[in-house]
């Protein structure tokens, strides 16, 4: 690792999260209420509004700029480019879930399972390795395939104990023959399970030397923990760990400003380089590399647009503003908005803000922020339907702005989840452990597409 290309790599990252809070550091909810798209700058929405469909999708995914275009925005395509370091392209071979697996499993989850399973066993050949820990097992799949492709023992480790027991009742049912090789245990993982994960290895495959631990999808802490316990684990040898949901890494302190809540993790920052970079230029993480950041991170990426049709532009378009106008209006009358059902809109009411109000109606309820806001009116249903639709007409020309907001913010996927990784990265470097991050999937299928792959000698 060269230090000091890694401390530029940061500078420049956080350089860029820094100067565009305005895209990434706000719930899209809140895009009215926080003037994001006034953010925008004039001089990039000249150019941005008058692009034809195709263009815009163009720009967003292929980062293809015009030279009329101002340095500002060139320079903001530049900083993303040279931020992003997950975008290569894979050719992957064609691969299909035996046929007994497939019942009931999504083409996605087909595809993370198959690739997965063929990056372990390339990873593990070489070092004679026969063990794998699954950390986050879920149902077992994984645990499943790599026992059933390529004759691995595994353990799947679950914290959740109704997916082990799912996990060995489908084992029972539909693989019998793998009882032995493959065991399903109920245990939360956290970055002090070290011990206790080597003497359930030892119980469940007695005299093993040498275990692969794996991960997919592992969600907020799990990811941190497992790269923790990997450096302590003596018969850890190595680390192969697909993460997401890098939002719900843990906080470890939040401070209340009167314009946001800032906001510490406990596992990111990780490594002391992206520390020391911080330290030494100053940079308030709690401020601007928060949830909203975390959440963009780990969202699809900005293959999605390749090839958007104007229709799927649109309502997409519709649905942001039509949610954030329902905000705006519960702002500025004292009111939260509260969820009824899990669900706060449904997709078919597309494109007609009339029965989409309706329809928000049914699903959210408007609250007084607090008893002083209560003006003791009553105010009819119909009076506040046309009350949000009056707010709805002086926002409804703002589609475009919207879409071509939300197409920067896609900008910013990418380079977002590329400093999360390189700072895990750049952790296990410093534990003197080799590493590497290795492209595993199709993006567009499967949006957390990278692995972390990790040697101990
Ligand atoms: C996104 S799911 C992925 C499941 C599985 N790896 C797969 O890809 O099908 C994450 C799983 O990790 C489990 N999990 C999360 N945190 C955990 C922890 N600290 N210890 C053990 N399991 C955990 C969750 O209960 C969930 O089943």
């Amino acid at each position: 690792m060269d230090t000091n290309t890694e401390k530029r790599y940061f500078l420049d990252a956080l350089r860029l999260f820094y100067e565009t809070q305005w895209l990434h550091n706000i719930p899209v909810t809140e895009i009215l209420t926080q003037g994001c798209l006034d953010s925008i700058p004039r001089e990039w929405m000249d150019h941005l509004q008058v692009l034809q469909n195709d263009e815009l999708n163009n720009f967003v995914v292929e980062k293809m700029t015009k030279s009329e275009w101002p340095d500002s925005l060139k320079a903001y395509v530049n900083h993303c480019k040279v931020t992003d370091r997950l975008s290569s392209t894979l050719t992957l071979p064609s691969a299909e879930l035996p046929q007994n697996f497939r019942i009931g499993l999504s083409r996605k989850k087909q595809h993370e399972i198959m690739h997965l399973a063929r990056l372990v066993h390339v990873q593990c050949k070489p070092y004679n390795i026969q063990t794998i820990i699954d950390l986050g097992a879920g149902l077992g799949y994984v645990c499943q395939m790599l026992h059933h492709l390529y004759g691995y023992q595994v353990l799947g480790l679950e914290r959740k104990e109704e997916n082990v027991n799912r996990a060995c009742t489908k084992q029972r049912t539909a693989y019998p023959e793998s009882l032995t090789h493959v065991r399903y245990i109920h245990c939360d993982v956290t970055c002090d399970s070290a011990d206790r994960i080597e003497s359930i290895l030892q119980r469940e495959f007695p005299n093993t030397t040498a275990a692969c631990l794996i991960g997919l999808h592992a969600c907020g802490d799990l990811s941190t923990s497992a790269s923790r316990i990997f450096r302590r684990m003596k018969s850890a040898k190595l680390l192969i760990l697909i993460s997401c949901c890098y939002h719900k890494l843990s906080i470890s302190d939040s401070v209340r400003t009167p314009s946001q809540e800032k906001q510490y993790f406990r596992n990111f920052p990780m490594s002391n380089c992206l520390r020391e970079v911080i330290a030494t230029h100053s940079f308030d993480v709690g401020q601007f590399l928060r949830v909203p950041f975390l959440r963009l991170a780990c969202q699809e990426s900005v293959d999605k647009w390749r090839g958007m049709s104007g229709e799927k532009h649109d309502e997409h378009s519709f649905h942001v503003l039509a949610r954030a106008v329902l905000e705006l209006y519960s702002q500025q009358n004292n009111l939260i908005l509260r969820k009824k059902v899990r669900k706060g809109t449904r997709k078919s009411q597309c494109m007609d803000f009339q029965t989409y109000v309706k329809d928000s109606l049914l699903r959210y309820d408007l609250m007084p922020k607090s008893d002083m806001d209560l003006t003791g009116d009553v105010i009819t249903r119909d009076e506040l339907e046309r009350d949000i639709s009056r707010v709805w007409e002086k926002q409804n020309e703002r589609l475009r702005a919207v879409e071509i907001y939300t197409g920067l913010q896609m900008m910013l996927q990418l380079p977002a989840e590329s400093l999360v990784l390189q700072d895990r990265l750049c952790w296990l470097h410093e534990q003197g452990l080799e590493a590497m991050i290795v492209p595993v999937m199709n993006k567009r299928l499967s949006p957390r597409s990278h692995a972390i792959v990790s040697h101990k000698r």
